[in-house]
């Protein structure tokens, strides 16, 4: 295989990626010799480093999402290492599919957990998906009056969990409504799929054993966070959903509800393989979506671990600027399309009682509000108070532990 890549070698000692670096390209394959990953920001029962060997790979999510590095790794001892560039992914499929489907199913186990530890830390509910919480979901439903939902989310725990607590409960709704018990059974040997505004293909915690290709129409993905439903994302033609589940064999992490008339794709594990080495692209589309948001998820677990407020939302809006692709540099400037309370709520913060951080943010000559969205007229600015507050964590870290010992 090293034949068609670029192959490089390391000294001992030698770093080959460095967090924080932008615009990454490249993402390795150990050949030989051992490297250890490190990263600035550490979550209480991360492990503060892992090391690597031959068969592993790094570099992965900020190359191909094109983002900042989100890990140093130094090499222990001399290596070998095969370097490929971000768009040779479906290269790599190609010549080695298991290589390529290592770093897939690795992608999902990886993001479900980061997604699991940003759930803990925020003090959300942080519960395991389980087809138990159908009911739950339902019920949530059923309250809002969103009968078509809560029939689903009924028939779905009904299926499941046929000697839940809930069942009794469930028929009785469903009764209510005066909707079927089961759901209409849907023809898994069919690939093309077609639905209808506001349908579900799934709801959350119900397992699952197929992803979705979009190929017309719009999905809305949801997610109950603490009693509420929050708005994952709105996906479109070409965006590819439902990885999680058949990747690493739980049950969806997230609903899906139709919002505007769409067909898809729907691949099982079965073809998912065959499919991913006759397309690799993809493959490499999926791979993308995977460290794009991984990157994502990285970001914001970083951004827990900022213990000043301020300090937060400065991240907050610096990770929003490297999303979108802002070059940062001097005097370089950024309206985000986003307004005070949007970024309070993003951050998890109460929009009246902690209102004062967004007071202190808007006392920098180089942020301003303008028809209610924050613009940010100097990005290096911005960049340079985020390094700030994180350098201020890791040496109150350092200084707890030398305190400790
Ligand atoms: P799965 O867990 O199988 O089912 C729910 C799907 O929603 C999940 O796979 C992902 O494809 C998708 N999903 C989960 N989290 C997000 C997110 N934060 N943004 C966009 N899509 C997501």
């Amino acid at each position: 295989m090293s034949g068609v890549f670029q192959m490089a070698n390391y000294n001992g000692g030698s770093y080959v990626v460095i967090e924080g670096k932008r615009e990454a390209q490249n993402f390795f394959i150990i050949m030989k010799g051992k490297l250890r990953t490190q990263k600035e920001m550490q979550y209480a029962g991360e492990e503060a480093s892992q090391v690597l060997g031959p068969g592993d790979f790094f570099g992965v999510e900020s190359a191909m999402s094109g983002h900042s590095r989100i890990e140093t790794v130094v090499a222990l001892s001399d290596c070998s290492l095969i370097v490929v560039n971000h768009d040779q992914f479906g290269l790599l499929i190609q010549k080695n599919t298991p290589v390529a489907m290592k770093i897939i199913r690795s992608f999902s186990v990886k993001l479900r957990s980061f997604d699991n530890t940003i759930t803990r830390l925020s003090f959300r509910n942080a519960v395991e998906e389980d087809p138990q919480h159908l009911f739950e979901v339902a019920e949530f439903w059923f309250n809002q009056k969103r009968f078509n939902h809560a029939a689903y989310g009924f028939q779905k725990y009904l299926q499941w969990c046929p000697t839940g607590e809930k069942v009794s409960q469930a028929k009785m709704r469903l009764q209510n409504m005066n909707k079927p018990m089961v759901a209409p059974a849907v023809p898994e040997s069919n690939i093309n799929r077609t639905f209808k505004e506001d349908e579900m293909v799934f709801a959350e915690n119900e397992p699952g054993r197929e992803l979705y290709i979009i190929q017309s129409g719009r999905v809305k993905i949801t997610k109950m966070v603490n009693g509420q439903e929050v708005m994952l994302a709105v996906l479109q033609p070409g965006d590819i959903f439902g990885e999680m589940a058949l990747l690493d064999n739980k049950p969806r992490s997230a609903s899906a509800i139709i919002a505007e008339d769409a067909t898809m794709l729907a691949i099982n594990k079965t073809n998912f393989e065959g499919m991913v080495k006759a397309q690799p692209q993809l493959a490499t589309r999926l791979i993308t979506i995977l460290s794009e948001r991984i990157w994502m998820a990285y970001r914001q677990l970083s951004n827990l671990m900022i213990t000043d407020p301020l300090g937060r939302l400065f991240d907050t809006l610096l990770t929003l600027a490297e999303k979108n692709h802002v070059k940062i540099g001097p005097k370089a400037s950024h309206n985000f399309d986003i307004g005070g309370k949007d970024l309070l709520k993003m951050v998890g913060f109460d929009e009246k009682k902690d209102e004062r951080y967004l007071m202190d943010l808007l006392k920098n000559r180089w942020m301003r509000l303008d028809e209610g969205k924050l613009i940010c007229l100097d990005l290096q600015e911005l960049e340079k108070q985020v390094a700030f507050h994180k350098k201020k964590v890791s040496m109150d870290r350092k200084r707890e532990k030398a305190a400790a010992r």
